[in-house]
C-alpha cells in the first residue's frame, strides 16, 4: 500500500509529536524533513554541495536540535539547489511501500501534493515560543523573536514557502493538549484509509 501522510506547519508547532504518534500507530515510516535541513547546515561549507553528499550519519550528529541548528537550517533551506538536492530522496520515502509520515515546510504542497492526507499543524507564535523555551531554556523574549525571524524567513522564501496546501485540513494545538492533537490526527488518517479500501 502507497498511502503518504504529509504534516506541514511553523516551528514547535506539534508536528513532530503527532507526526511520530500517526506513524507508530499506522505502522508508517516517518521522515522528520526538517532534521535533513538541519543536518546540511551542521556539515558547513558549501550548502549544494552537503545536501548532495549527505549520509545517514550527519543525521546522527549531536546538537541538531538546538535553536542555533534550526535557524542555520532555516537559512540553507532558502537555497533552491539546496532544495532540489533533497527533494527526490523525500519524495521516494514518501512514495514507498508501506505508508509514509512526512513533516516539514513543502510537503503537501511541493514533496508530495498527491500525499493521501495532508495536515497543516500550526499554534499562535506565544505558544510556540513558550513551548521552545520550557524544552530548550534560555530567554524567553529572545526565544519568541527567533520564532517569529524564522516563521518571516520560511513563509518569505521565494522557492517552496511554508503555506498551506488548499486541501490540508488545519490543526491548530494553540489550545489543545499533545493527546488531543494526536487523537485528531489519529481520526483524520483512520477516515482517510477506510475510504482509500472501500473505492
Ligand atoms: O522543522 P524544523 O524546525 O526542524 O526545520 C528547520 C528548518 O528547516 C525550518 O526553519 C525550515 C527548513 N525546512 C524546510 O525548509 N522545509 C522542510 N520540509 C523542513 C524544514
Amino acid at each position: 500500500m502507497i498511502f503518504t501522510v504529509a504534516i506541514d506547519g511553523p516551528a514547535a508547532a506539534g508536528k513532530g509529536t503527532i507526526s511520530r504518534a500517526v506513524a507508530a500507530h499506522f505502522g508508517f515510516a516517518h521522515l522528520d524533513t526538517g532534521l535533513l535541513y538541519r543536518a546540511v547546515a551542521a556539515r558547513g561549507g558549501d550548502p549544494v554541495a552537503a545536501a548532495q553528499a549527505l549520509s545517514p550519519e550527519d543525521l546522527a550528529r549531536p546538537g541538531l536540535r538546538s535553536l542555533e541548528a534550526g535557524a542555520a537550517a532555516s537559512r540553507v533551506a532558502a537555497i533552491p539547489a539546496v532544495r532540489a538536492a533533497l527533494a527526490r530522496f523525500q519524495r521516494r520515502f514518501a512514495r514507498a511501500e508501506g505508508g509514509a509520515v512526512l513533516d516539514g515546510r513543502d510537503i503537501g504542497t511541493v514533496i508530495c501534493p498527491e500525499a493521501e492526507v495532508k495536515l497543516y499543524v500550526t499554534a499562535t507564535p506565544e505558544v510556540r515560543a513558550r513551548r521552545r523555551w520550557l524544552e530548550l531554556g534560555g530567554d524567553e523574549a529572545q526565544v519568541l523573536a527567533e520564532v517569529m525571524a524564522r516563521d518571516a524567513r520560511d513563509m518569505g522564501r521565494a522557492t517552496s514557502p511554508l503555506r498551506k496546501a488548499t486541501d490540508a485540513e488545519v490543526i491548530d494545538t494553540s489550545d489543545l493538549s499533545a493527546e488531543a492533537a494526536v487523537a485528531r490526527a489519529i481520526g483524520i488518517v483512520r477516515d482517510s484509509l477506510a475510504k482509500s479500501r472501500i473505492a
